[in-house]
């Protein structure tokens, strides 16, 4: 590694706001002051970036905290404001999408043919019966068919649920039956490593325990043999290219639902994110606009896949409320060379890069002479999300991605906020690796003690967030008082984000990581509860108990500690194999444990709680920690000599 390197990796490195940057930035020091005057008032001026078909009367009503209502009375379209209001400003001729698919294929969507899609869609949906408040299950891969649905969902006020390409069937069946979809959108399959993969089987599969689904649309991506459910399954382009490309955008009130996410919790069932609409909206445009400092010229790209909450805000709300240009891809970054993003980067002259850290880690490993061979100068600024960002990492990202150059914004935020919460601001922040710095104008955090203090600058706690802000989840669906329970009653009045961090010298704020039983796998939420039922339902499994180990690519990895029936023949190493096939049937390939060690026992405290932090001791190879609440110590000298570790 280059001395100049080495140099940047010191944690007290500061980069300051290029100068030309910052001179032109969309927002300023001065907007932070203007916030904290009147959040209130800060957060309807940002509203009004938006076109209300009535504005509001009360901008929120706390009234009933925690549950929340903002913009009381406003009635507003999601559809209309990413696509009509474009099209009539006279942009309908910018281009909405690059679209790329794995294959090579291209298409390119501007906010007319968007809108004229979304339309068609609309219209083939009313035909199908689906109303205002009804919801529908998307479960697809990043194709523009998935934006097209999503829209076309929200236009006439129906939530949708969108549910991520690599989950299971039983995962989607899950979602599907407790929100209550009629109907579900998927296509034949995607492209994933340079091959077709199939969505439809798993859609067939989980629909034999949903009788209440009436029609699945099919759109045809890769032409794989499908099998056909006749009166239930219709070809999308056989419902929807036949309509009219004409359709009446609806106003609906400001707390109509949007959309419902799910994420994984600290028990086995995932959590019905709820997110309403004019709240929503306006922290996501606002949010895309000031954090990106995007202009009319940029490219934007968010490099995540739809099926999360970061698709959701950054790829189709966001970006399109805002009108802006973005890019879209449907495969995998090895896919068919190394270096596909910094071809696609150089290709559409990508000014803008949202990414995950364990993508970055990745890159890293390959080596950065991949990215030299590409032409990266159109990129300004750089966006990171999803986990903490280490400071290796950043400098690499900036160094050798952004040219030396560009801000970094390390943006955190939660499916259940919606919206970025706290980031540094590009023209603003002197950039310091490693650290989310301070809330966005508006949005109030602060590091607090077990007892709900506030610490002093140094010390570190929980995260919470004192005010309410504009894209929060209003509930998770059916289930209120698991939202209070969850994330208002661990400190009075505040909202508990599950995340420990502390407060450096000046204040900014770092995040270090899950305080409950979440991971975090590549960006990924999964829950060691959830994982460790689906290791249960297996015949052979007596007893399991699940880790996130800390990874250097993944950043955690998944780390399952089970104990077999006495009736089971196989090898340790034919259980794991079967039992991580068995999770990604259960849950989806993303939750397949990185290892299975099978052992006699389990630590476990004398209230029989699993010591996860023993075994996670073990799974990252450190000395144990304390052990003596343990009903009998010796467990773990058992474990550790006891232990088979296959693949
Ligand atoms: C959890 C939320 C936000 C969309 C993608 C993930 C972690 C997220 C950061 C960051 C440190 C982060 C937190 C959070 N997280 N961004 N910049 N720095 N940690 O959404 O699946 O709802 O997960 O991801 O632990 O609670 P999610």
């Amino acid at each position: 590694m280059s001395e100049a390197l080495s140099n940047l990796l010191r944690e007290d490195r500061r980069f300051p706001p290029p100068a030309e940057l910052a001179a032109a930035a969309n927002v300023t020091k001065e907007t932070y002051a203007e916030a904290d005057a009147d959040r209130i008032a800060f957060w309807e001026e940002q509203a009004r970036r938006l076109h209300w078909d009535r504005e509001w009367d009360e901008a929120l009503d706390w009234s009933k905290a925690p549950f929340a209502k903002w913009f009381v009375g406003g009635r507003i379209n999601a559809a209309y404001n990413c696509l009509d209001r474009h099209v009539e400003a006279g942009n309908g001729d910018k281009v909405a999408y690059h679209w790329e698919g794995e294959p090579g294929d291209t298409r390119t969507l501007t906010y007319t043919d968007l809108l004229r899609e979304v339309s068609r869609a609309a219209n083939a949906l009313i035909e199908l019966g689906v109303r205002a408040g009804d919801r529908v299950a998307i479960y697809m891969p990043m194709i523009p068919e998935t934006v097209v649905a999503m829209l076309a969902c929200a236009r006439l006020g129906a939530p949708h649920t969108v549910v991520f390409g690599g989950f299971s069937a039983s995962a989607l069946r899950d979602r599907i039956q407790d929100c209550d979809a009629r109907i579900v959108i998927t296509s034949d399959g995607g492209y994933r490593r340079g091959a077709p993969s199939a969505l439809k089987p798993q859609v067939d599969q989980a629909l034999t325990e949903c009788p209440d689904v009436r029609n699945v649309l099919v759109v045809k991506r890769t032409d794989q043999d499908v099998e056909w459910t006749e009166g239930r399954d219709l070809w999308w382009h056989e419902a929807v290219d036949k309509q009219s490309d004409q359709h009446t955008a609806e106003f609906f009130d400001a707390e109509q639902p949007l959309y419902v996410m799910y994420t994984s919790g600290t028990t086995g069932k995932p959590k019905g994110i709820l997110h309403t609409t004019g709240g929503y909206l306006t922290q996501v445009a606002w949010t895309h606009w000031a954090v990106f400092d995007v202009k009319p010229d940029d490219v934007y790209w968010t490099a995540a896949d739809i099926g999360w909450v970061t698709g959701h805000s950054y790829i189709v709300y966001g970006p399109l409320a805002n009108g802006v240009t973005s890019v879209m891809y449907e495969g995998t970054p090895d896919t068919p060379h190394r270096g596909r993003w910094w071809e696609l980067i150089a290709k559409y002259g990508v000014s803008i890069l949202y990414c995950a850290p364990t993508a970055i880690r990745t890159f890293m490993k390959w080596g950065e002479d991949i990215p030299a061979e590409f032409d990266l100068s159109s990129l300004r600024v750089l966006g990171s999300v999803g986990e903490p960002i280490n400071p290796e990492a950043y400098v690499w990202y900036r160094t050798f991605i952004g040219s030396g150059r560009t801000p970094v914004v390390d943006t955190w935020w939660q499916t259940e906020t919606g919206g970025i919460m706290i980031t540094p601001l590009p023209g603003v922040a002197d950039g310091k690796p490693g650290a989310a710095m301070t809330p966005l104008p508006g949005i109030s955090a602060e590091v607090v003690d077990d007892a709900g203090n506030a610490v002093p600058n140094g010390a570190g706690g929980y995260l919470v967030l004192t005010e309410p802000w504009p894209a929060m989840l209003r509930t998770l669906w059916g289930d209120d008082q698991r939202y209070v329970d969850t994330y208002w009653s661990r400190f009075e009045g505040r909202y508990f984000a599950g995340d420990g961090a502390k407060k450096d010298d000046d204040g900014d704020i770092w995040l270090l990581g899950r305080v409950d039983d979440v991971m975090n796998v590549s960006g990924h939420r999964l829950s060691t509860t959830e994982i460790e039922s689906a290791l249960v339902s297996h015949p052979n499994v007596a007893e399991a108990a699940v880790v996130g180990a800390t990874d250097p690519t993944t950043g955690q990895a998944v780390v399952a500690f089970v104990i077999l029936r006495g009736s089971a023949t196989e090898s340790g190493e034919q259980a794991a194999k079967e039992l991580r096939n068995h999770v990604a049937a259960e849950i989806g390939p993303i939750a397949k444990p990185r290892q299975i060690l099978v052992v006699e026992e389990l630590p476990k405290t004398r209230s029989g709680k699993i010591m996860r932090r023993l075994l996670r001791d073990v799974a990252e190879n450190r000395e144990l920690g304390d052990v003596t609440t343990l009903t009998d110590s010796s467990v773990m000298e058992l474990i550790r000599t006891n232990l088979s570790t296959p693949g």
